[in-house]
């Protein structure tokens, strides 16, 4: 069976977003230090994941080799070093004979791979699908599945088949988290050759909220807060509706240079616990009118997330419905705005204000003992 590595949504740092194939030990202790020195740790955050390109070639036995000029101490070093700052060390491979970014895949060579991964110290696999022929996706992530359990360490499995082949159907018996789509891109919407914005990234999650599940996740992709594309507004919707979706938060910026505005959104604790609520259950579009929609998500012990968004360029009056929320519409509720901190009490009926233009109201109801 597989392991429970992922009881909630795994968070942490991947390089790819950021950094793609500029990748060195240098980069990885940079950014470990920084989950700690910038609060990130202390938020939740514990894996740093090196992305694609960390690998050469194979030596003479078939062993996988990291790039000697970018990782001159080698990978078990690096990974000594991440785990010393309290933090766990993720690798990525891919099931083909290649990865994306033509570095040697892990075909034929799985076994032997995931017992170089437990003897280096890995946590974490995110696990790709280029160059992978006319493999069958549920075949091919079974067998890593199966090397990674019998490794003999602990490894989350990330499955990244871009949602071709509807995962949520296989994926949940073998990996903690599986791609929905092709790659999220910095922008607000649109799609570029296989990758898409933030505005097509939700559309394509927003009905697949019944195959997600504690230790099984759907992935919508990691974070792209503090990369630059998009406003502060604009990466609250983004890290808001994340959390709504019970997805990952894998932060995808240099956490070296952070704004106050990037920090701020990426440390929220109160929409981070939404994210990692215990009950694992994924949030729903409840309501759609043009360009406005209301997600609801329910949490543990009957407390409610909402999400009023507003993809529209003007501000929109927005409301949540008791109704909605499937609460008794007389049912005195109390409302925290998770972006402004506001407090209201006994509340009941419905709860909204105005959302600013590209950007959402995030409450949290509570109606606790009446
Ligand atoms: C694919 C994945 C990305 C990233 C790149 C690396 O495109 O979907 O997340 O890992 O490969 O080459």
């Amino acid at each position: 069976p597989k392991p429970n590595l992922a009881p909630t949504p795994p968070m942490g740092w991947n390089s790819w977003n950021k950094f793609a194939c500029n990748v060195s030990e240098q980069l990885i202790r940079q950014q470990a230090d920084a989950m700690v020195a910038s609060g990130m740790k202390a938020a939740g955050y514990t894996y740093i994941v090196i992305d694609d390109c960390w690998q050469k070639s194979r030596d003479a036995d078939g062993n996988i080799q990291a790039d000697p000029e970018r990782f001159p101490s080698g990978i078990k070093a690096l990974a000594d070093y991440v785990h010393s700052k309290g933090l766990k060390f993720g690798l990525y491979s891919d099931a083909g004979s290649l990865t994306c970014g033509g570095r040697p895949g892990s075909a034929g060579h799985e076994f032997q791979d995931a017992r170089q991964y437990a003897r280096w110290g890995v946590d974490y696999l995110k696990y790709d699908w280029c160059y992978t022929g006319p493999r069958n996706p549920e075949a091919a992530y079974t067998i890593m599945a199966k090397a990674l359990r019998e490794s003999g360490r602990d490894i989350v499995l990330s499955i990244c088949e871009w949602g071709n082949s509807q995962p949520g159907r296989w994926a949940p018996a073998i990996g903690h988290l599986w791609r929905t789509t092709g790659d999220i891109w910095d922008g607000w919407k649109g799609k570029k050759e296989w990758s898409h914005g933030l505005l097509d990234i939700i559309d394509m999650n927003a009905e697949l909220w019944s195959e997600s599940a504690p230790n099984g996740w759907n992935d919508p992709d990691m974070l792209e807060v503090g990369n630059g594309g998009m406003t502060a507004t604009e990466y609250e919707s983004h890290f808001s509706i994340w959390a709504m979706l019970a997805a990952p938060l894998i932060a995808g910026n240099d956490l070296s240079k952070m704004d106050a505005d990037t920090k701020r959104i990426l440390t929220n604790a109160e929409v981070i616990k939404v994210d990692q609520d215990p009950l694992g259950r994924q949030g729903r579009r409840v309501w759609r009118e043009g360009d406005l929609e209301i997600w609801v998500r329910p949490l543990q012990g009957g407390d409610r997330a909402a999400v009023l968004f507003n993809r529209g360029d003007k501000p929109a009056e927005m409301a949540v419905s008791w109704e909605q929320l499937q609460l008794p519409p007389k049912l005195k509720a109390d409302v925290l705005d998770l972006w402004s901190g506001k407090k209201a009490k006994a509340v009941a009926g419905r709860h909204g204000g105005t959302v600013a233009p590209h950007g959402v109201l995030m409450f949290r109801v509570s109606p606790g003992v009446q």
